[in-house]
């Protein structure tokens, strides 16, 4: 079985096909798929396709692009929904210093705020960081010990991969992995411990070669996966049972198949 620990089908690019992407998700073995949320509307999306599909699991967060002048009442809503079964974690939240959509404090009181939520429903987080591993590193290490979760689309130097794997983080990679000049990605791939590493697609965004810039979709998480095993000199067949174990591991709330 594959296991797809982040994608968006959520998104409005898939409102015309979804009924053929999932066919497609399941002819090549994804067997489970983690949909996370970026905002109240589509974390709510997120869920009622859990409802629908039965490979589907949903996560529920607000994105840091999303964390201006967030009303009170959204934080309310996110709540309400983890007591959900299919409702896995909390994300994708963190913090975003690249496209800077809030002001900083800002992003930094959101993703605190929703670390405290996976806290005290005892969820894990589906972590975004983009040019803010220090503030981003800093604040999960203020949690050690009481929130864990994954780092998703890891693009981070060995060195932070480590001090994120020793505060009881999972490592995901996507398919950046597979581009051409991503060297340094590969690197640090190879040196993840097998027990603590994910495949994802974060479809629609970054599609895998050989369909980099195409609209992802599910089923390319077997690309990423061979990928993997060929980086890690593994068999493909055993990267894709182990990240799918280490899924399973983490987001406990998955039925298993
Ligand atoms: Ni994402």
């Amino acid at each position: 079985m594959l296991f797809d620990s982040h994608c968006h089908l959520n998104d409005d690019q898939f409102a015309g096909d979804l009924a053929d992407v999932l066919a497609r998700a399941r002819a090549a073995g994804v067997g489970r798929i983690v949909v996370p949320g970026v905002d109240v509307a589509s974390s709510q999306r997120a869920v009622r396709l859990a409802e629908q599909e039965p490979e589907v699991f949903a996560a529920v967060g607000i994105h840091p692009e999303a964390a201006k002048d967030v009303p009170a009442e959204d934080f309310a809503r996110i709540e309400a929904l983890t007591s959900h079964p299919k409702v896995v974690a909390i994300g994708e939240i963190g913090l975003d210093y690249y496209w800077d959509a809030a002001p900083r404090p800002e992003q930094q009181d959101v993703l605190r705020r929703q670390l405290e939520l996976a806290e005290r429903c005892q969820l894990p987080v589906i972590l975004h960081n983009r040019e803010s591993t220090a503030d981003l590193v800093a604040m999960i290490e203020s949690f050690r010990g009481r929130v864990t979760g994954v780092m998703h689309c890891f693009n981070e130097s060995e060195a932070v991969a480590k001090r994120c794997l020793d505060l009881g983080y999972y490592i995901s990679f996507g398919g950046p992995v597979t581009f051409k000049k991503a060297d340094d990605v590969r690197e640090v791939a190879r040196g993840i411990p097998a027990h603590r590493l994910l495949a994802e697609t974060d479809s629609p965004y970054l599609s895998p070669a050989p369909l980099r810039g195409k609209r992802n979709e599910p089923e390319r998480v077997a690309l990423v996966v061979a990928q993997l095993a060929r980086v890690r000199g593994q068999d493909t067949e055993e990267v894709a049972r182990q990240t799918a174990e280490n899924a399973l591991r983490l987001f406990t709330k998955v039925e298993t198949l």
